[in-house]
């Protein structure tokens, strides 16, 4: 039995996202929340032939039933991005919503496992973080920011240049953050070794940071990723509900490295230094995080010098987050 709520579950990622969930035959009850449209999104998706229990929940006077006895909580609210803006630009919406969410989570489940979809993910974790030790109930290895779309990405974007590889099962570890430059593929690290040269890793490296802006700009003002963000989401959450199940799953995730600092040391020394929030691949367990899966190798010369471009981007994106809550009593 595992019960999810949606937040932001009538949006461009919560509709998609909620339907792959209603199809996931361990989930017995999805909670649809949002401030608009999602009496109809529910209705529709309650239809569909699962044993799941769909629960529509509208306006934020319903937040509290929403996320009242759940297991786990994907938040996809928020604004989406158009042509010209970075991910960055949103947190002035988006960090409020986050806050708001967040909060009616610690107070009605506290034990969920929490999913942060909604962007910049490089901050929004860290105020989720800090809303949840305000609460005196944070547990790091419960809060996630989903960097699922990024190894989706890579692997996909791989297999457009090397057309026998199975895009399905191929691995590319991808750490940092999520934005821009802040985004690193370990492409040495590859479940297939891949054999690319120095131009394909550069044009490949570069693609997958700015994926996202591929499809900002080809939807030309109608927002961001949506359908390849759901299938990514559903992934992600697949994976740590088979986890809570009892299964061993492995995902990058950016999270609290305080879930596991035995497991971050190896990252620290790739130049991570006292970085309190980064995404690793990540064994989730029965309690979220299990531990932080060493790397697999070593890091190219290439590699090492991403994760310090990286590295300085997140420390000011980190403190943006905590500093908004702390300052926002
Ligand atoms: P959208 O505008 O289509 O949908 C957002 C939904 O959130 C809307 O239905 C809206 O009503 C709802 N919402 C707004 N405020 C809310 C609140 N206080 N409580 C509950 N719901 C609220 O946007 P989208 O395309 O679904 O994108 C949502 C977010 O996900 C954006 O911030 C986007 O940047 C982010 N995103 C992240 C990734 C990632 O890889 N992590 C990928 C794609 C998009
Ligand atoms: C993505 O990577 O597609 C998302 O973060 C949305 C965006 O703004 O690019």
């Amino acid at each position: 039995m595992v019960s999810v709520a949606i937040l932001g579950a009538a949006g461009g990622i919560g509709q998609p996202l909620s339907l792959l969930m209603k199809l996931n035959a361990h989930v017995t009850k999805l909670n649809l929340y949002d401030i608009v449209n999602v009496t109809g999104v529910a209705a529709d998706i309650s239809h569909v032939a699962t044993n799941s229990e769909v629960k529509s929940f509208l306006g934020a006077d319903k937040l509290a039933q929403a996320v009242t006895d759940v297991d786990l909580v994907i938040i996809p609210a928020g604004v989406p991005r158009k042509p010209g803006m970075t991910r960055d630009d949103l947190f002035k919406i988006n960090a409020g919503i986050v806050k708001g969410l967040v909060e009616a989570v610690a107070d009605n489940s506290p034990r969920a496992f929490i999913c942060i979809i909604s962007n910049p993910v490089n901050s929004t974790v860290p105020i989720a973080a800090e809303v949840l030790k305000g609460r005196g109930i944070y547990d790091p290895k419960r809060l996630f920011g989903v960097t699922t779309l990024d190894v989706v990405r890579a692997s996909r974007f791989v297999r457009d240049i090397r057309p026998k590889i199975d895009a399905a099962t191929l691995r590319i570890p991808v750490i940092g953050g999520h934005s821009g430059n802040t985004i690193v593929p370990l492409l040495s690290m590859a479940s297939t070794p891949l054999d690319l040269s120095e131009t394909e890793i550069a044009e490949l490296t570069n693609r997958i940071q700015f994926g996202g802006d591929e499809v900002v700009k080809a939807k030309d003002g109608a927002g961001s990723a949506t359908l390849s963000m759901a299938y990514a989401g559903a992934r992600f959450a697949d994976s740590l509900i088979r986890a809570i199940k009892g299964e061993k799953t492995v995902e990058p995730t950016f999270i609290h490295l305080a879930a596991d600092e035995a497991g971050a040391e190896a990252y620290r020394k790739l130049g991570v230094g006292s970085l309190e929030f980064f995404a690793v691949p990540v064994e989730l367990g029965s309690q979220g995080v299990a531990r932080i899966m060493p790397l697999n190798g070593n890091v190219t010369d290439g590699e090492r010098e991403a994760v310090a471009v990286a590295v300085n981007a997140l420390d000011a994106n980190i403190s943006t987050g905590l500093n908004f809550v702390r300052h926002s009593a």
